[in-house]
């Protein structure tokens, strides 16, 4: 396993399958290199923690952050903290949306839910704690990097911690995830359930792209207005697809239970717009996505491939 993932710009000529590869093994290390090991007291909160977060799922937002952080030259050392910090904060969003107080899900990435396989209070504690160490990973001092020898890291490190905290709290993921709760049983408009999805799974997403592009050198306001686009298309595509996926696709396939929004009456863009409405949203988000981009030529190539993975996945 790869101890730190191969600096970025490096790979120009691997395929996105290589690419995609070496990262998802690489985040196995970094995940590795910032959770606690379970030989630290307590063991069982500990291997809770590692149980739900390593060698499981997509690492679609790390691939985000690493995407991001080719087009602006961002610092690998800061990539993975950034990459590690997302990933923490859905993992733990995760744990908590499979709880018997919200979904109440049995089955993730494969395998039986936290609160299942330990219980509900380690389940609640596993998500506070990988929230609390997202943050404390994405603040600790870092060393400049040679070619990258300036002053302006802590600043940076200090609006990346603040994006990330904005995108998971009460205006961002909990949010959308307290919005997702009460809109049970209810038929929303379509303008509301843009705001539910773009809050509980968008914001996130469009996060992990900032913060790849926010570590690296300075953007000017068309660039940042362009990733800013980029980021709310693929962001909301990500789960108009999830919601697609919930009602075509089989449990075993997706490593969580399928099925699951009709079965609790969840409003959701199959249930208000209907499956081909859907999916022909989704592809219009993908081009979206695609035409913000134009202006980062060749650099944005992960990026794109991205975006098509958000939106063409099956899983
Ligand atoms: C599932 O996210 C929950 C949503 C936010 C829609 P992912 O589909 O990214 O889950 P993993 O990380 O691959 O398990
Ligand atoms: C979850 O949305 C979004 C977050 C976890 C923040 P869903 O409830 O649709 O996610 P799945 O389908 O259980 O992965
Ligand atoms: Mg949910
Ligand atoms: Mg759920
Ligand atoms: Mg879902």
């Amino acid at each position: 396993m790869n101890a730190h993932i191969a600096a970025t710009g490096a790979l120009p000529s691997l395929t996105f399958a290589d690419w995609m590869g070496q990262i998802q093994s690489g985040m196995e290390g970094v995940l590795d290199r910032f959770l606690a090991p379970t030989s630290v007291v307590p063991a069982r909160l500990h291997e809770a923690m590692r149980y739900t977060a390593m060698d499981g799922g997509k690492r679609v937002r790390p691939l985000l952050v690493f995407a991001a952080g080719e087009v602006f030259d961002t610092p690998r050392a800061l990539l993975e903290r950034a990459a590690a910090a997302v990933e923490m904060i859905h993992v733990y969003s995760l744990v908590h949306d499979d709880m018997p107080c919200m979904d109440d899900d049995a089955l993730r990435r494969g395998k039986p839910t936290v609160h299942v396989q330990y219980d509900e209070a380690t389940a609640l504690l596993v998500g506070d704690a990988l929230q609390a160490q997202a943050f404390e990973t994405l603040s600790a001092p870092l060393e400049a990097e040679p070619g990258h020898g300036d002053s302006s890291l802590p600043l940076r490190q200090l609006r990346m911690l603040q994006l990330l905290a904005q995108a998971a709290g009460s205006v961002g993921m909990c949010g959308g995830q307290a919005i997702d709760l009460a809109s049970v049983g209810m038929t929303l408009s379509l303008a509301e359930l843009e705001q539910m999805h773009r809050l509980k799974t968008g914001a996130l997403l469009r996060a992990a792209v900032l913060l790849g592009a926010l570590g690296g050198k300075a953007l000017d306001r068309e660039e940042s207005a362009a990733l800013d686009e980029y980021a709310r298309a693929i962001g909301l595509a990500f789960q108009v697809v999830d919601d697609i996926l919930d009602a075509t696709a089989d449990s075993a396939t997706l490593g969580k239970t399928a099925g699951k929004d009709a079965a609790d009456n969840k409003p959701t863009y199959v249930s208000i717009l209907g499956l081909a409405e859907s999916q022909a949203l989704a592809e219009r988000l993908r081009g979206d996505a695609h035409r913000a981009l134009a202006a980062f030529g060749e650099k944005a190539r992960r990026l794109r491939e991205l975006a098509d993975l958000i939106v063409q996945r099956k899983t």
